[in-house]
C-alpha cells in the first residue's frame, strides 16, 4: 500500500527555468536576487518537478532543509508540502528578507522556522538547533543543500540523522555535480590565484568561474581532470563552448603576463610534450601550425614542461563528497537497520533510515568499523 500523498497547488511553467504556484513566482537564475513575491530557486526544472514529488510525499511532515540561498526551496517546500514544522538554515547570518516577508504575510512564523549564522559543521550548533525548533519529534525528512562539502555534510549527517523517523528519508543534492572539481581544488592547496585561470572555467558555467576565481589551486590531479575538460571542448568545434574556450585560452596565453600564469603556461607546455595529455592534439597543431598564436608562443617561451608543484597528497574520502557517498553505501550493505535504503543519482543521494535505536553518539564510521 503506498502511503497517502499531498495533491500540491497547481504548478504553471512561464518560462523555461520560471514558474508560479500558489500566486508566488520562482526563477532559476542564480545571478540575480529574489524580490518581494518572485525567488530565486537553485535548482532547475527537471530537479524542481522531483524535489516537489519528494516533499509532498509525507503529509503533515516535519522536514529539515540545510541551505537556504536566496529563500526559493524554503519557499517552494512551505507551500507545496505544507509541512507541519520547516527548519530552514544558512551559514550566512543576513536574513534573506524576501523570505522573511513571506512567513509573515502568510503567518507562517511557527511553521517556517528560519535560523541564520548557522555552520552545518558545527555539531553543536545543530543539535541545539533540532532541540530548540523541533525537540523530540521525529523527522521525517532532511534536505541537505548547503556546502556540500565532505566534512561539513557528515557532521551534519550524524547529529540528524539519528532524529529522523523510522523510514524517514535523508537527501544529500548536487554530490557529484560539476563544480566538484572547483570544490575539490579548494579543499588541497593553495597555488594560482583564481583571476589567472576563471575565464577558463567558462565550459563550468557562471557559478562555477566564480568559485574557480575564488578558489583556484596548483593540485594536479584537480588540474588534471580540468584540463581535460577543457581540451574536450577545444578538440570539438561543434561543442557551444568551444569559440569562448579557445578565445579564452588565447587570450590567456597571450597576456603579457603570461609568465605569470604558471599554471595555464605549464598546462600548455605539458600538454605539447606529452602524447597521453588530452590537449595534446590541438596544442601541437597550433604549435605546427599557428606559430604566432598566443598558445604556441607560451609553449615555445619556455620547453620547461613542468612548473607545477609536486601533486599534493589527496585522501580521496577525506575531501570528497562522492567518497561520502561511498561510506553511506557501504554503512547500508553493513546495517541496513540503520540505513535501510541507499540510492545515488546525479541529483541526490537518498538514506532512508531503519529501525535500529541510535543516540548522539552515532556516526558513519562506526557502522563499517
Ligand atoms: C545551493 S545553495 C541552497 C539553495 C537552496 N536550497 C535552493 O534550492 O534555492 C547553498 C547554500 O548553502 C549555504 N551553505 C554553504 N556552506 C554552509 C554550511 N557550512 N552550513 C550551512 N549552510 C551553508 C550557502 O550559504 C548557500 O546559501
Amino acid at each position: 500500500m503506498s502511503a497517502p500523498r499531498l495533491e500540491p497547488p497547481a504548478l504553471q511553467w512561464t518560462g523555461p527555468d520560471a514558474f508560479e504556484i500558489d500566486g508566488v513566482a520562482f526563477v532559476h537564475a542564480l545571478a540575480q536576487q529574489s524580490k518581494p513575491g518572485r525567488f530565486v530557486i537553485a535548482k532547475p526544472r527537471q530537479l524542481v518537478e522531483r524535489y516537489i514529488d519528494t516533499v509532498t510525499t509525507v503529509p503533515d511532515a516535519t522536514i529539515v532543509e540545510l541551505g537556504i540561498f536566496r529563500g526559493g526551496s524554503a519557499v517552494l517546500t512551505a507551500l507545496v508540502a505544507r509541512p507541519r514544522r520547516l527548519v530552514v538554515a544558512d551559514v550566512r547570518a543576513e536574513p534573506v528578507i524576501e523570505l522573511e516577508q513571506f512567513v509573515a504575510d502568510r503567518q507562517l512564523d511557527t511553521v517556517v522556522r528560519r535560523r541564520y549564522g548557522l555552520d552545518q559543521a558545527d555539531r553543536a550548533q545543530v543539535a541545539a538547533l533540532l532541540d530548540e525548533e523541533i525537540g523530540e519529534a521525529p523527522i521525517d525528512l532532511v534536505i541537505d543543500d548547503a556546502s556540500h562539502r565532505y566534512e561539513p555534510t557528515l557532521a551534519s549527517f550524524e547529529v540528524i540523522f539519528p532524529r529522523l523517523a523510522v523510514g524517514g528519508r535523508y537527501l544529500i543534492e548536487d554530490w557529484r555535480s560539476r563544480a566538484k572539481v572547483a570544490y575539490r581544488i579548494r579543499e588541497v592547496r593553495r597555488g594560482a590565484t583564481g583571476d589567472e585561470v576563471a575565464p577558463l572555467a567558462s565550459p563550468l558555467g557562471e557559478e562555477s568561474r566564480q568559485q574557480f576565481r575564488r578558489n583556484i589551486v596548483s593540485n594536479r590531479a584537480a588540474l588534471d581532470a580540468f584540463a581535460a575538460r577543457i581540451a574536450e571542448v577545444l578538440r570539438s568545434p561543434a561543442h557551444p563552448d568551444h569559440a569562448t574556450v579557445r578565445a579564452d585560452l588565447e587570450q590567456i596565453a597571450g597576456n603579457e603576463a603570461a609568465p605569470e600564469h604558471p599554471v595555464v603556461a605549464a598546462l600548455l607546455r605539458r600538454a605539447h610534450q606529452d602524447p597521453s595529455d588530452p590537449a595534446h592534439d590541438v596544442v601541437r597543431h597550433l604549435v605546427d601550425h599557428e606559430p604566432d598564436s598566443a598558445v604556441a608562443s607560451a609553449v615555445l617561451a619556455d620547453p620547461s614542461p613542468d612548473l607545477l608543484p609536486p601533486p599534493a597528497p589527496v585522501p580521496a574520502v577525506e575531501v570528497s563528497l562522492p567518497g561520502l557517498a561511498v561510506e553511506l553505501l557501504r554503512a547500508h550493505t553493513a546495517r541496513p537497520d540503520v540505513i535501510a535504503e541507499f540510492r545515488a543519482d546525479p541529483d541526490w543521494i537518498e538514506l532512508t533510515r531503519g529501525s535500529a535505536l541510535l543516540d548522539e553518539s552515532f556516526s558513519v564510521r562506526s557502522l563499517t568499523a
